[in-house]
């Protein structure tokens, strides 16, 4: 969709705001709110009209008015007739319907060819349909507004000359419809000229190359003003697009072939084009090379998007001279040298240069015309060390991004004059103390001043703050500025990890936007105030490791929309609530680690159905394990909900350069969580999502391990050490077979190790010490490959690793029997250890760094080759085992 288009129809909605779903769907249906006469339509119009519902699913009803007992088809939804007669059917919109293309009978019925008077025919998106022959559509010679996308033409060998021969067709969209599968049966004798009316031409997104330019031509005429060519693999334009002396816009987002940035603006200026060029737009392709001089041709320039492309070298100082351009992003490339000083004389509204290696942007005392500037995005651009003064110039700016530019230097006390809506400082190193910002900010503002060294008290802020970043500063001092943000429209807090003391205030009535909450690292104090219940968007709670205390207040059970609750190294104390498992059902992770709650494990939290981080160690808490923990499904089934530790949040609103209107823009926040990892406390952050584990440690937990926990399939890591827990370890633990690490130690468990845990390719940390274990330690490739601290303190259990015989054990026969056999390299690794030694230390060393970096998909791929490896090694082991034994 264009994207007037889209803004026109934003308007309507707009326009519409105040208005009813009913009504609106009468408008749509608009026979009557055109003021149409109600007369009888033509049998052979609603014939068609019913053809195509006969091929098609309509699962929402959008089509439940049109039934054969209904005469009058000008009624219909999505249906507009003639507004001079009522006979004929002029519109045709069943865009956004819902509608789902029937796949076995989904063809367009000839039938619309009785359709005669159709002006417009709008079916976007309407499932799986096709168009087989496209014929029917000839007939229809007033159609102005063709759109039919993703409506495949793959068989429709003849579109392009049943459209060519529509007179009055201006308006034509394409979008995904399999264009580059049509055999193509033309000579190229028409091909040399055009008398096409069309104006708007959109063929996004259908897979095509550069050999389509060639049936392209004649569907471009000097009408041509708008052509979207995005999602393709098109690698250039033809010169012929610079003849088109009425182009204003073309769209060449996401293309998959690399283009020269020097050749592409050489085709479009080679004619007249560039008296008219308006809007150009290529993000997200492959464009190289740099941006040349070519570009002061293009004086009527007012939109120009380049960003996440490969455009290197410097950025040609005529860009910066060109009159009338209002919006500039070369963000996202490979831009590098320092900025011509004429962008001063630029009098563009929006810069966005962020995430270039640019050196620099020379902007000096005396610049004048960019007070036009309103918005500069400099992220990840080199502009410290110090702090950039000429900012204070840019009078109208109200959104500054200059996050990450090696800026090492304090703030001048004039910048926080500046009305901004958005700024963000934050990943330099500057310091400071900051002002009273009250009444000095903009409407709405979003501030992030993370990852510096501003240190003093938060100041007073704005009632209207939409989100705030002052994390991971030396910021000291209470927190009841809190309580002056009244105008509840505050999405995200972040304070972590700085000095701050004090309680939590009790005025959260007003918070009830806020959807992330995150005060961890700093050292609060006192209860939890009952106003907290307030909160009823919050989805992340993160108070780890301050000196919160007292028991849990009720009413953060209305807080239903809590996802991940981490309140670990506090003082809280008081009974595990009930109501956590009753209530807070998006829960996927809870962590009350390093508190002194006591009681029981509530056997509600079985009820969690999210839940994939349970970890209530070092806490005070007795009673048995609930055997009905079997019951989190999350943990026992394969799959994850994904991502459910990234938190969108609005975090300003930009503007829409074309038409000024302004459009918020998402942030997101990521999960993170201090988690005991194979005896080590490890942050995890990004890969938290993909953590399924349960930390029971370090209470005084008493009872055998429930056998039923074994069905927690997917459980990827188990911690019941430091706990009085009796009996035997389940027989069949080894079903847990995608356990990584498992800590059982410091407990009374005795009888043996299960044979089945042979089955645990998989683990990387073992510890049963501190235990009555006894008996044999089953022979694995991973068992015997840990240290032999991992079976410390259980005095009847024997064999390797450990260097207790077992009774009637030879004096190292399978060894010396290996050292004997030559060529048996593998194997003697295997069986000392080195192999499965190998196996372990690296899922030490790799498996948690690939647990923090890598993405899911990467993880998963690894994780099956690892496996196949595993089980190779494996069988051949036990191959040539059984051929030494027969020795
Ligand atoms: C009009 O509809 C009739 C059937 O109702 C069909 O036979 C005829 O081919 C259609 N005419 C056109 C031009 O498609
Ligand atoms: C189109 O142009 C080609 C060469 O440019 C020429 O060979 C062909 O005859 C032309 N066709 C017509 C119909 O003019
Ligand atoms: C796109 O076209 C290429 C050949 O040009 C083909 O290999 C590929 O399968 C096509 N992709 C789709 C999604 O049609
Ligand atoms: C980019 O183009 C490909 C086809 O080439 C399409 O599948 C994908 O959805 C497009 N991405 C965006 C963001 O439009
Ligand atoms: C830009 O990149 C291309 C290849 O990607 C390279 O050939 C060229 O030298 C680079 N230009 C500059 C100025 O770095
Ligand atoms: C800055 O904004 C003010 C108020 O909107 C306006 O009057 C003034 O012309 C603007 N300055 C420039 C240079 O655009
Ligand atoms: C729960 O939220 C509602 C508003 O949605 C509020 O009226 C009520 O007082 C809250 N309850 C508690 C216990 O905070
Ligand atoms: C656990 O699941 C079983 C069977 O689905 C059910 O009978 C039991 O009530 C559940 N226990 C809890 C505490 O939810
Ligand atoms: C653990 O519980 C037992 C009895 O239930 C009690 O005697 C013991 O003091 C408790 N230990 C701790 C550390 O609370």
């Amino acid at each position: 969709m264009h994207p007037c288009v889209f803004i026109v129809f934003s308007l309507f909605l707009l326009c519409l705001q105040n208005t009813t779903a009913n009504q609106l769907v009468t408008l749509r249906g608009g026979g009557d709110a055109n003021g149409v006469i109600r007369n009888k339509c033509l049998d052979k119009e609603r014939d068609a009209l019913l053809q195509f519902k006969a091929n098609l699913h309509d699962p929402d009803g959008s089509l439940s008015t049109w039934r054969p007992e209904e005469d009058d088809c000008c009624a219909w939804e999505g249906v507009w007739c003639d507004s001079q007669t009522g006979h004929h059917v002029t519109d045709l919109y069943l865009s956004d319907a819902g509608l789902v293309g029937n796949s076995f009978y989904g063809t367009i019925p000839p039938e619309f060819g009785n359709l005669t008077k159709l002006q417009r025919l709008s079916l976007q998106d309407v499932g799986r349909c096709r168009v087989e022959n496209p014929q029917w559509l000839s007939s229809l010679s007033h159609l102005k507004e063709l759109e039919v996308d993703g409506i495949s033409l793959a068989k429709a060998n003849q579109w392009l000359n049943v459209i060519l021969n529509l007179p009055k067709l201006s308006d034509l969209s394409l979008d995904g419809c399999e264009l580059s599968q049509v055999m193509y049966p033309y000579s190229s004798s028409f091909l040399n000229s055009s008398s096409s009316s069309i104006e708007f031409l959109s063929l996004r997104n259908n897979n095509l190359t550069s050999s389509m330019y060639h049936w392209m031509f004649p569907l471009t005429s000097n009408k041509l003003r708008f052509l979207d060519l995005s999602s393709n693999m098109l690698d250039g334009i033809p010169k012929y697009l610079g003849n088109l002396c009425s182009l204003e816009s073309l769209s060449f987002d996401n293309n998959s072939a690399v283009v020269k940035v020097p050749d592409f603006l050489n085709n479009l200026s080679s004619g007249c084009s560039f008296l008219t060029f308006q809007d150009l737009s290529i993000r997200r392709s492959q464009f190289t090379g740099s941006l040349s001089d070519e570009i002061q041709k293009f004086s009527s320039l007012k939109y120009l998007d380049l960003s996440d492309n490969q455009i290197n070298g410097t950025i040609s100082e005529k860009l910066w001279e060109l009159p009338l351009l209002k919006k500039i992003d070369l963000s996202q490339n490979h831009l590098s040298g320092t900025i011509s000083k004429n962008i001063e004389k630029s009098k563009a509204l929006y810069i966005n240069l962020s995430k270039n290696p640019l050196q620099g942007v020379p902007f000096t005392d005396h610049m004048s015309n960019l007070s036009y500037l309103k918005q500069i995005d400099l992220r990840s651009c080199k502009l410290g060390p110090h702090f950039p003064r000429w900012i204070q110039k840019l009078e109208n700016l109200t959104r500054l991004d200059i996050s990450n530019t090696s800026i090492s230097d304090t703030v001048p006390p004039e910048f926080w004059k500046t009305q901004f809506d958005y700024l963000n400082l934050s990943s330099n190193n500057i310091s400071g103390k900051i002002p009273d910002l009250s009444s000095i900010l903009g409407n709405i503002p979003a501030i992030d001043l993370s990852s510096n060294n501003f240190d003093g008290p938060i100041p007073h802020l704005p009632p209207r703050l939409a989100s705030l970043n002052l994390s991971r500063n030396k910021f000291s001092g209470g927190i009841l500025f809190l309580c002056q943000i009244v105008d509840g429209l505050l999405e995200f807090l972040d304070l972590s990890h700085n000095f701050l003391s004090g309680q939590l205030p009790d005025c959260l009535w007003h918070f009830k936007e806020l959807k992330v909450l995150n005060l961890g690292h700093n050292s609060l104090f006192g209860r939890l105030p009952p106003s907290i219940g307030f909160l009823i968007e919050l989805e992340v709670l993160y108070l780890y490791q301050n000196n919160f205390s007292g028991q849990l207040p009720l009413s953060l059970k209305n807080c239903t929309k809590l996802n991940f609750l981490d309140l670990g190294a506090n003082k809280f104390s008081g009974n595990v609530p009930t109501w956590i498992g009753e209530n807070l059902l998006g829960l996927y992770a809870l962590i009350l680690r390093s508190n002194n709650f006591f009681g029981t494990i509530p056997l509600q939290v079985c009820q969690l159905p999210n839940l994939q981080i349970l970890d209530v160690s070092r806490n005070n808490l007795h009673g048995s394990i609930p055997s009905c923990l079997s019951n989190l499904t999350r943990i026992a089934q394969e799959g994850f909900l994904l991502p459910p530790n990234v938190h969108p949040y609005t975090c300003r609103f930009e503007t829409f350069a074309l038409f000024n209107l302004p459009y918020p823009t998402e942030e997101e926040y990521v999960d993170h969580a201090m988690i005991e990892w194979q005896g080590d406390e490890r942050e995890f952050t990004r890969n938290l999502g993909l953590l399924k584990s349960i930390d029971l440690s370090s209470n005084n937990l008493t009872g055998k391990i429930p056998h039923e926990l074994t069905n927690l399939h997917e459980l990827l890591a188990l911690n019941l050490s430091k706990n009085a827990l009796l009996g035997e370890i389940p027989q069949k633990i080894g079903q847990m077979k995608k356990l990584l690490t498992l800590d059982i130690s410091r407990n009374s468990l005795s009888g043996g190790i299960p044979p089945s845990m042979s089955q645990m390719t998989f683990l990387g940390y073992l510890n049963v010490s501190s235990n009555n274990l006894s008996g044999r330690i089953p022979s694995s490739t991973q068992l015997q490959s840990f240290q032999p601290s991992s079976y410390d303190g259980n005095s009847g259990l024997c064999g390797p690793p450990l260097s207790r015989k077992c009774l009637g054990d030879e004096e190292s026969q399978v060894l010396s029997v290996v050292g004997k056999s030559e060529g048996d390299e593998d194997l003697r690794w295997f069986y000392i250890g080195g192999a499965t030694g190998f196996v372990t230390g690296f899922w030490i060393a790799c498996g948690t760094l690939l647990l923090n970096h890598f993405g899911r998909r990467a993880f998963f791929h690894f994780y099956d080759s690892f496996r196949n490896w595993v089980y190779q090694k494996v069988v051949v082991f036990i191959t040539k085992l059984r051929r030494i034994s027969r020795m």
